[in-house]
């Protein structure tokens, strides 16, 4: 019998997801001790700390300006000015403190209409935040035009629990048993995806999303699914459907499947690849 390859790709890449998930879940359950982690727990914090912490968190750790900007809107999300405002009025019954936890850590449970599901639990990696740097970006976001009373008890305690209990998450590498170099030149040829991407130093088109930062903001899980199904994934806004191939999964091979993830999980290019964007206004 002939399997068709889009079959066999994707059966592929269950298996390696699962590999993933599983090496995931097998880290040892270590306190993380990272030195840029906030954590406000047990201290004396004002309102006024807390919005610029987490300010500092929207702009730095939580890569939240690689998708959304304030007071215009980003390339992959809505612009968030006045959410402490809106956030009131998004689901009925539910206030807008609870709604803003809701969106950073359970993101697709409620979708601003035009946008799809992409944004990834801010509390598991790769964003990882802890408890405390939730409770600084919730207060954050209730200072554009709603009233700062968020409590760290608001924030469910088994918020950013993954990310502790896997140690320095985001210094234990998870690594895809693919060669990136490889996944650069198939990057580059066979899937043309330069046609289309920038991914750091190589490409410059701008008919698809920069890619450069894409690692910083995205799980694995979606990079996979995204190559294999594009329109399944939802379109991002702002870009026209169906422009993404969707026959990358009977052309690639496993391997170059593999290999061109592996290469575009090492794209976490420094926010100064995009900054100016954020000064221009
Ligand atoms: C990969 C891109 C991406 C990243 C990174 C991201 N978001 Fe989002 N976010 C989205 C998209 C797309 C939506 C709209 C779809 C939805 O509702 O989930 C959204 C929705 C939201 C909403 C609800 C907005 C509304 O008007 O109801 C909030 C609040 C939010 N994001 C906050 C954040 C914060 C804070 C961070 C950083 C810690 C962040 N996001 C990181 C893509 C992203
Ligand atoms: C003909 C142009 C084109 C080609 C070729 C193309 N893409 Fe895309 N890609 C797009 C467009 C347009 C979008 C945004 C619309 C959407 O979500 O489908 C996109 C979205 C993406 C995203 C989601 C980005 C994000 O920020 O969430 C990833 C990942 C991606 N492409 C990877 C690839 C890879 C890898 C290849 C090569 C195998 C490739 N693309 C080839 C046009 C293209």
């Amino acid at each position: 019998m002939r399997v068709p390859l889009i079959v066999k790709v994707g059966t592929f890449a269950l298996a390696v997801m699962g590999v993933y998930a599983y090496y995931a879940n097998s880290i040892p359950q270590i306190q993380s001790t990272l030195p840029e982690e906030l954590s406000l727990e047990g201290g004396n914090v004002t309102p006024e700390q807390l919005v610029k912490a987490g300010e500092g968190i929207f702009k730095g750790k939580g890569t939240c300006e690689i998708c959304h900007r304030i007071g215009q809107k980003g390339t992959r999300a809505p612009d968030l000015a006045g959410i402490g405002a809106t956030a009131a009025k998004r689901k009925p019954g539910m206030s807008a403190k609870a709604y803003i936890i809701e969106s950073l850590l359970d993101p697709r449970a409620y979708l601003v209409e035009g946008y799809p599901g992409i944004m990834p639990k801010v509390d598991r990696p790769p964003i990882g935040l802890n408890r405390s740097e939730l409770w600084a970006t919730v207060a954050f976001l209730q200072s554009m035009a709603g009233t700062v009373d968020v409590k760290l008890d608001d924030i469910p305690k088994t918020a950013g629990a993954v990310v502790a209990a896997e140690g320095a998450a985001q210094g234990a590498e998870l690594k895809l048993p693919g060669d990136p170099k490889a996944g650069q030149v198939v990057f580059m040829g066979k899937g043309a995806c330069i046609a289309c991407h920038k991914a750091g130093a190589i490409g410059a088109s701008p008919i698809g999303p920069d890619l450069s930062q894409i690692a910083k903001i995205q799980t694995p899980e979606y990079i996979m699914a995204k190559i294999l199904d594009p329109a399944g994934m939802g379109t991002m806004a702002g870009y026209p459907p169906n422009m993404m191939p969707p026959t990358l999964g009977q052309t690639l091979t496993a391997k170059e499947y593999i290999d061109l993830v592996s290469f575009l999980l090492t794209l976490k290019g420094e926010a100064a690849a995009q900054a100016p964007a954020a000064s221009k206004q």
